[in-house]
């Protein structure tokens, strides 16, 4: 099997034994503690699950501006995105050696891990500046991400951290929700040697399915691992478990039995373009997958990026031994009015552009926002149908 980003074995850091976690827990409530961002805690879910391997908690300062400016941790390890721990104010936790981490997302801010802190360090203007243009390539305050990123605050605090739980995302998504270790496991035990993973914060319109087929076959992978953003996401994108039950449903209907596995994790979407595909492959390396399906637009939002700058980064950025995960890139996919079926531009080159009808999933959005009937080239019927319950029903509330 692929070995994880960093090391031989994967290093989750949710405390497995039982006992442990509830002495841990136990001790915690003593602890001095602060309320974190929801970036930070979904940082701490992603650190607990493993899908942030090799690393051992938040980074520092110096990690985070290295990272962010050369994708490289001050010891060298490559990792694309800095995990940080932003808040606004430390005055409850300065001086502590140990702290626990309260969860912003859960009803009474349980504690959801414990840091030993290492480093309590301000964030210049300067400094935050460098790393938002590094890693979005914009400063504009519009940007979800950005306004997420530098919204938190400006005191930054690092150290390695014990994960107790899983914030909401093991009750809201039981059936969906699984760590990194867990895909490891059931992708040994299933025997796939080749799996190519597919990132999603869509419901899967025609394009999106196509894709996962025609990289299952081009790859001759033994499976694909379709792997949805459980975590936070802008107004106006489709909520997850509509999301999930649409997936469910056209997986169920038009791939063969036993070739694809569902799944989520528990992150907040950065939006970061290039940035977040990279992280995307680390973390998809990590669930022992060997490929990434990157398309069009991958991870965007508006018009940041060039469409296949998600693409271009890993061959300008992204040093050749960096990763063991390889990129299925995928071109513009669309409907062709010609053969009346979803085809990859690339593949069909007599075509003029008004022979493809584009499909996004902003346009499908956009639709079903109006009461439009999604017609047969953006959805299979039975999604459409699901999409629209969730519709109408936002519309009622209305
Ligand atoms: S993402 O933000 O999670 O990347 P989305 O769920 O829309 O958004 O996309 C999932 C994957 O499908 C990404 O790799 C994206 O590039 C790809 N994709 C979506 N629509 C198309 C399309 N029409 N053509 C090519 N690739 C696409």
């Amino acid at each position: 099997m692929i070995k994880p980003h960093g090391s031989d074995k994967l290093n989750p850091l949710y405390v497995m034994d039982a006992k442990e976690r509830a002495a841990l827990a136990t001790e915690a409530e003593k602890l001095p503690s602060i309320v974190v961002s929801s970036a930070a805690a979904a940082n701490a879910v992603m650190l607990g699950g493993g899908y942030f391997n090799p690393l051992t908690g938040y980074m520092n300062l110096a990690d985070s501006l290295r990272v962010a400016t050369e994708m490289r941790t001050a010891k060298g390890l490559f990792f694309p995105v800095p995990v940080v721990n932003v808040v606004k104010d430390a005055s409850a936790i300065r001086g502590k050696k140990q702290i626990a981490l309260r969860d912003p997302n859960v009803d009474g801010n349980p504690i959801l891990a414990v840091m030993d802190v290492e480093a309590i360090e301000e964030i210049t203007a300067d400094q935050m500046k460098l790393m938002t243009e590094k890693i979005f390539r914009t400063l504009d305050p519009k940007h979800p991400g950005v306004a997420a990123f530098t919204g938190v605050g400006n005191t930054i605090i690092s150290g390695p951290i014990k994960v107790l739980n899983y914030s909401y995302f093991e009750k809201d998504f039981p059936e969906t929700f699984r760590t990194a270790y867990q895909l490891r496991d059931q992708i040994e035990k299933l025997g796939w040697n080749k799996v190519v993973a597919f990132q999603t914060r869509n419901p899967m319109h025609r394009a999106h399915e196509e894709l996962c087929r025609m990289a299952h076959k081009d790859l001759n992978a033994d499976g694909i691992l379709i792997h949805m953003l459980l975590g936070k996401l802008k107004p106006g994108d489709i909520p997850a478990d509509v999301r999930d039950a649409s997936i469910r449903k056209m997986v169920e209907i038009y791939f063969p039995k036993n070739t694809v596995l569902i799944s989520g994790y528990g992150y907040d979407m950065l939006y970061a373009g290039p940035r977040e595909a990279v992280l995307h492959a680390v973390f998809r390396q990590n669930t022992g997958c060997t490929h990434l399906i990157v398309g069009r637009d991958h991870a965007g939002v508006g018009s940041y990026y060039g469409p296949f700058d998600a693409q271009t980064i890993f061959d300008t950025e992204v040093p050749k031994d960096a990763l063991l995960i390889e990129i299925y890139r995928a071109d513009n996919t669309a409907w062709s009015k010609k053969l009346g079926r979803v085809v990859m531009m690339r593949d069909a080159p007599d075509h003029k552009p008004e022979d493809f009808v584009n499909l996004s999933g902003t346009k499908v959005r956009e639709m079903l926002g109006k009461g439009m009937d999604l017609p047969v080239e953006f959805s299979r019927p039975e999604v459409a149908h699901i999409l629209m319950g969730y519709y109408q029903a936002i519309d009622q509330k209305k």
